[in-house]
Parts: structure tokens; C-alpha cells; sequence
């Protein structure tokens, strides 16, 4: 696998906590079911993992650490929160680092626009000790993008790429100009959530009911015309309707990124992404998603903690 062609990444928000998955997801896996889907992750040759520390209510780095790192390439996170402190991301690159049981991350994103030029000093500085490989930016809109690039262009570092809430319903970064800006200078556009929270998913297959499903229940009725425009595609392609918000984005040359607990997560990402869905079935998914018009975690939902 080449890091700078990846094909989808493996999510780890719902690793670990089994809290979080019975309040969130409606079921928590145990730890050897999440090993065993990194296991076929790595057999997929599905190898980047995506975390960040408070994934899994602060379990999923610690969880990643016991499985082994050292045959995956690890996407981390600062998150900016508080006050500036000098020295702050080397803090908690630091703790990362201990919890992987490595020196290096291959990729670290800056989680949120927050004090950009003194975070992402420190970014640079660690990228030139070899302590991060590739630098990211997350949250970001089309302004703090080009102001992050001009710092990494000066230092003569390049962007690696912007991670930010994409969906076949929530495609606002595209329509205002930052996907097509990633393309044009090189750079990859990471797509987080393309479940939409697990809405995007069929309703006729029942779940155990959970705290997430309870607050967009009534927003996956409204989609239910969506859902059937997936079925049809997906029947053509032998695929399901979550797989078709997978492979909506893998053929539009967005790389997503799918929450992957269990391995039927990871055999359907696999199959999804290696699915090419024609211009004409890409529209037709589009035209209906604009049509119902349904919002659920809306594109630039962490923008309340960004306070510059
Ligand atoms: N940069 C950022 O600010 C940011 C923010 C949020 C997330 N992320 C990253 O993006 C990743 C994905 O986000 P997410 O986990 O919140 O949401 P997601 O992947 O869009 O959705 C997760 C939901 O979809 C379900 N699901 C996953 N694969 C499925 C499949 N093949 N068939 C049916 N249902 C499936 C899960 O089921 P189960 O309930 O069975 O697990 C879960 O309910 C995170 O893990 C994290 O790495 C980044």
C-alpha cells in the first residue's frame, strides 16, 4: 500500500469503550473481535489506522498499542483545546507516541483551525525530527487550508491532507471549493463520518437501539427515499447501502474513512472502495440526497470549538 494513494482508512472512534458502544453504537464488541478486524484490515491491505486520543473514550490508542504497530501506518491527532501553551503538541505527541509503542507517526493531522500558525510551528518542528512523516489538517475551511499550505510551503514541507466531515449528503466541502482545491495542488481530502452516525446504512437491517439512533431516528425516516436510490444502484453493483456511500466517495477520489470495529465492517469497506459507481449513478445518488435534504451532522460541526 502507498500512503500517499490510500484507498479508505480504518476508523477507530468506536474502538475500545465498551460505554461508548452500548450508549452510542447500541453494542460494544470485545477487544479480540476489533483485533481480529485490524487483523483483516492488514490482510486487505487496508493498513492506515486513524485515531486520535480521545477515540474510544481515550481507549483506542492504548488499544492499537497491545495489538502492534509496527506493520501499520498510524494517522494521529493534536486537539487544540484551551489556552495556547508553548510546547503542547510535543506534550502530547509524546503520550501518542508511548501509547503506540513507536517513535514516529506516519501521518498527524491538526484537529481543528485553532491557533494554527503556533501548533502547526511545533508540527514542523517535530516533522523535522522525524517524528511525524506526513502533516494534516482536519476541520480546516478553504482559508485556514491555504494559510496552513503557505506555512507548510515556506517551511518546504508538503501537505499531505485535509480531513473534514464528507458524505453523500453532506457534501458542502466540495461545493464550496476545498475538495477541488485538494485536487489541484496534490492533496488528499479524507472523509470522515460517510455513514453519517450509521444513517446511511440500511433501515431494513435492525440494530440494537442506542443514544445516536434515538436523536436521528426521525431524520432516517426522511431519508428513506435516499435509501432506496442506494439500493438501486448497489443491486447493479452487488453491493449494500452503506457500501454505496463508501464506493460514492472512492469513485469521486475522496478517501474515506469508515468506523470498523467488527471484520464484516472491514469486508465491506474492502469490496466498497474497489466498486466504481458511473457519473451518471453518482448524479442520480445526488440529485435524490439534494432532494430530501436531510442533515445530520452537517459539514462543519466541530466549527463551535474554534475560537481564533
Ligand atoms: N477528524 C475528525 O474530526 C473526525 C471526527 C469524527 C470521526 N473521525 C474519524 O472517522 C471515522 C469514522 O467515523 P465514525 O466511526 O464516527 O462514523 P461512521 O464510520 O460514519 O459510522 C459509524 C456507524 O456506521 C456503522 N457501520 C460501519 N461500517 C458499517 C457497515 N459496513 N455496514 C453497516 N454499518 C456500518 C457502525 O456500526 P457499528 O455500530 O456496528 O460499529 C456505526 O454505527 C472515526 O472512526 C474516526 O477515525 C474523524
Amino acid at each position: 500500500m502507498d500512503i500517499l494513494h490510500p484507498k479508505a482508512i480504518i476508523g477507530t472512534n468506536s474502538w475500545g469503550s465498551a460505554a461508548y458502544g452500548k450508549l452510542l453504537r447500541g453494542s460494544s464488541v470485545d477487544e479480540s473481535t476489533t483485533e481480529a478486524a485490524m487483523q483483516l484490515a492488514k490482510e486487505k491491505d487496508l493498513l492506515i489506522f486513524d485515531l486520535a486520543q480521545d477515540y474510544g473514550l481515550g481507549k483506542a490508542q492504548k488499544m492499537i498499542g497491545r495489538f502492534g504497530t509496527g506493520d501499520v501506518y498510524i494517522s494521529a491527532k493534536f486537539t487544540p483545546s484551551g489556552k495556547y501553551v508553548p510546547g503542547q503538541v510535543r506534550k502530547s505527541l509524546a503520550r501518542d507516541l508511548a501509547d503506540f509503542g513507536r517513535n514516529y507517526v506516519d501521518i498527524y493531522w491538526l484537529h481543528l483551525p485553532v491557533d494554527i500558525e503556533k501548533n502547526l510551528a511545533e508540527i514542523i518542528t517535530l516533522y523535522r525530527e522525524g517524528k511525524i512523516h506526513h502533516i494534516g489538517i482536519s476541520n480546516f475551511d478553504l482559508s485556514e487550508c491555504m494559510k496552513a499550505k503557505a506555512m507548510l510551503d515556506k517551511a518546504g514541507i508538503p501537505l499531505y491532507g485535509v480531513q473534514n466531515h464528507y458524505s453523500l449528503i453532506a457534501r458542502d466541502w466540495e461545493k464550496n471549493g476545498v475538495v477541488s482545491w485538494c485536487k489541484d495542488n496534490g492533496i488528499l481530502f479524507w472523509a470522515w463520518a460517510v455513514l453519517e452516525e450509521g444513517m446511511l446504512t440500511d433501515p431494513r437491517v435492525k440494530t440494537k437501539g442506542s443514544i445516536m439512533k434515538l436523536i436521528f431516528s426521525s431524520k432516517k425516516k426522511r431519508l428513506r427515499p435516499l435509501h432506496a436510490a442506494m439500493n438501486r444502484v448497489g443491486k447493479r453493483h452487488d453491493i449494500t447501502i452503506p457500501q454505496v456511500a463508501m464506493a460514492f466517495c472512492a469513485s469521486k477520489g475522496i478517501v474515506p474513512i469508515c468506523g470498523c470495529r467488527k471484520p464484516s465492517h472491514v469486508d465491506d469497506l474492502y469490496e466498497a472502495v474497489n466498486v466504481r459507481l458511473s457519473p451518471r449513478e453518482i448524479r442520480f445518488l445526488e440529485t435524490v440526497a439534494d432532494k430530501v435534504n436531510v442533515k445530520i451532522l452537517g459539514a462543519d460541526m466541530f466549527r463551535f470549538a474554534v475560537k481564533n
